[in-house]
């Protein structure tokens, strides 16, 4: 076994049957470096799974009429035999619901109830009760639900919470001592200004409200709440706390893990805090990639199969869409996925230029020395430049990769595929073919071409499973000629390899007669999707709202604009505040009884710690008047005011001219 261990992660997948092309991104990319570790020698132990509990997953298999377990089985089969198709080579797959892992996080929770890292106290959040939801205030679309669009209700519920707060001081240490532990760069300041500096709030760890979860070990009415569940996964999967623990013991801290840009948060706060508390050491680097959104949005399955990545794996082959997602957009930015920009990377750079470039170069040494280039060979002109970028490369894909740059090292490796091409119209083999005296020149020229495709191919093999070894099918190699460190060393192609033409590697697309067919796709898609609306108007709602039980809620989630039509469907009135009194039994609330034009309103708004009822009484405020009543605290609230709030601070927006109540606001 290597005495270097490389230990590397996903996160662990929200059963769905709609995964797309965006999420093979993390896994893809996690593939591609734990395959390049292991080329590098290294014992790497590469991890990826699925994350089962939650409200919503227990909420889809009841409307299913199948118990949950049934529900994700059947999802998660699904998910592993895409990651089978993506030719993803983890070493394990960990599901939350596999018995060791609940059994750890059930030891995990009571060692920090135990040490008073976990305490009980009340829960305050908006509840949707047809969603059985909790939201926070900031999480609320239109003062209601943002996953199903209907009222929500200020209440109370009984749960357990992590002291994160107590570790905020020695994270931020932490962070700034290890500038490498968050990357890129721009995520660890975001993590530092944004959430560190300004002060984290202790972190809601159970619930009670649904028991599709893991079972508080010592109060079981409640069910341990989404982070401590999937987070620990990175452990419980090597046996930590078991008997078991030897992967634990080699293999912790993990090197790295690979996570998408909206959950870095969880990874870098909560779970190195988790980690503080439990004595165990950090894992070295938490990378957070950008997204692939679709032109004018988010990505979503429902867009139609041009993104499920079943259909694109059977139509290009998997080679080509794991060489798009790894090239297109520089890692740690985001990236916008097309049908188009898909077929002309593959048509330009695998097609044309690398597939063109192994099928003549065969061609040729086949035609001219019948497939065994001559050992007798006579350098010339070009060879060094060739040469010389050829043993450059592999020394600066190295040092890229180290660093997940995976576009800029693929552009590297192109660089060398361009120079090769190059350097076939320079030397010109079918002249020299043609001159007996020049036999030992082409033959040098052949052997520099097969060299330098040998490196390439070694090169290529941590983004494409298959291609590398149809390109040594090709060129007759194999054993030492095809390992990594080879690639360091020009001249390693054996004497009397023999080539054998095989079939083109990437045959080129048609673009006009594709594109026509996934507009047709889009168009199909489109038309099913609207006619499932038809049927269930609350679909819209929901397709705008994050997968998770409400924690996440991902950039990128909302269109960016609305209409004017749609800002005038919003009704704003200057309303004056004639009474106002706290609410009995709720600390937030406060009742107001407003004067807008002839009619009196009464409203309930959570401004009851920000201001006294005397403060407000006289004022002219902002009212959304068009606003459905709901009820809070069972008194009826008709309508909203409009206040600005960062978490901590709130005003109430307050109305400085001398307009009549009742008027319009625009
Ligand atoms: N279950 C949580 C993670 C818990 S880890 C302890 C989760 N799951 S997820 O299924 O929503 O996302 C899995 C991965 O897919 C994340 O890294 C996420 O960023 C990635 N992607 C999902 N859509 C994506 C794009 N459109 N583009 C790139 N990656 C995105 O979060």
């Amino acid at each position: 076994m290597s005495s270097k261990k490389f230990y590397i992660t996903t996160p662990i997948y929200y059963p769905s049957d709609k995964l797309h092309i965006g999420h093979s991104y993390t896994t893809v990319a996690a593939d591609a470096m734990a395959r390049y570790k292991r080329l590098r020698g290294y014992d790497v132990m590469f991890l990826t799974g699925t994350d089962e509990h939650g409200q919503k997953i227990q909420r889809v298999a009841e409307e299913k009429g199948v118990t949950p377990k049934q529900y994700v089985d059947e999802i998660v089969a699904g998910i592993r035999e895409l990651w089978k198709l993506m030719k993803i080579s983890n070493d394990r797959f960990i599901r939350t619901t596999d018995p060791e892992h609940e059994a750890i996080v059930q030891k995990i929770f009571k060692k920090l109830y135990d040490q008073g890292d976990i305490y009980k106290s009340q829960y305050e959040g908006w509840y949707c009760t047809p969603c059985e939801s909790f939201w926070t205030e900031t999480q609320l679309v239109d003062g209601k639900c943002p996953d199903c669009g209907r009222e929500v209700e200020l209440t109370r519920e009984e749960s357990y919470f992590f002291r994160l707060s107590k570790y905020q001081d020695r994270l931020i240490k932490y962070i700034e001592e290890n500038p490498d532990f968050i990357q890129p760069v721009s995520r660890r300041n975001e993590m530092l200004n944004n959430f560190l500096r300004p002060g984290l709030e202790d972190l809601c760890v159970s619930r009670t409200t649904f028991n599709w979860g893991i079972p508080v070990p010592f109060d079981e009415k409640h069910v341990v709440y989404v982070w401590i569940d999937a987070l620990s996964n990175y452990v419980t999967a090597l046996g930590f706390m078991t008997d078991n623990d030897s992967d634990y013991r080699r293999y912790w801290p993990a090197d790295l893990h690979l996570v998408g840009k909206e959950i870095v948060r969880f990874h870098t706060i909560i779970w190195p805090a988790m980690l503080m508390a439990l004595g165990e050491p950090l894992p070295k680097q938490v990378f957070g990639h950008g997204w692939l959104l679709l032109e004018g949005g988010k990505m979503s399955k429902s867009k139609g199969n041009v993104v499920d990545p079943v259909v694109l794996v059977s139509k290009y082959g998997v080679d080509a869409v794991r060489y798009f997602l790894l090239r297109e957009v520089p890692f740690g930015s985001d990236g916008v996925f097309s049908n188009e920009a898909l077929i002309n990377r593959i048509n330009s750079d695998l097609a044309n230029d690398l597939g063109n470039l192994v099928s003549r170069t065969v061609a040729m040494i086949d035609r001219y020395f019948g497939g065994t280039i001559p050992e007798t060979r006579e350098k010339g002109d070009f060879d060094d430049e060739l040469i010389s970028l050829a043993t450059e490369t592999p020394g600066r894909v190295e040092e890229l990769l180290d660093k997940l740059q995976f576009s800029t090292a693929l552009a590297e490796i192109w660089k060398l595929v361009s120079r090769t091409n190059k350097y076939i119209d320079e030397t010109m083999p079918w002249v020299l073919a043609k001159d007996e005296s020049k036999r030992n020149r082409l033959a040098a020229v052949m052997y520099n071409l097969a060299e330098s495709i040998r490196i390439i191919s070694i090169l290529i093999q941590p983004f494409m499973p298959e291609t590398p070894a149809k390109i040594w099918e090709q060129l007759g190699i194999g054993g030492e000629a095809v390992e990594w460190d080879s690639s360091k060393k020009w001249g390693t192609y054996p004497a009397g390899a023999v080539v054998r033409k095989g079939e083109v590697i990437f045959p080129r697309i048609d673009v006009k007669k594709e594109l026509e067919e996934v507009e047709k796709m889009t168009a199909q898609a489109d038309k099913a999707k609207a006619e499932a609306k038809k049927d269930k108007p609350e679909e819209k709602a929901r397709e705008a709202s994050p997968q998770s039980d409400g924690e996440k809620q991902g950039e990128g989630d909302k269109e960016k604009y609305i209409t004017i039509e749609d800002f005038q469907k919003i009704d704003l009135r200057v309303a004056r505040v004639l009474e106002a009194e706290k609410v009995e039994g709720a600390d937030k609330l406060m009742k107001l009884r407003l004067e807008m034009g002839n009619e009196i309103r009464q409203v309930v708004a959570g401004i009851a710690k920000y201001y006294s009822p005397e403060e407000l009484v006289g004022k002219k405020l902002i009212l959304v008047a068009n606003l459905k009543p709901a009820r809070l605290r069972g008194i009826e609230s008709q309508g909203m005011i409009l206040a600005a709030s960062d978490g901590e601070k709130l005003a109430v927006a307050v109305l400085d001219g001398d307009v009549p109540t009742g008027a319009r606001v625009r």
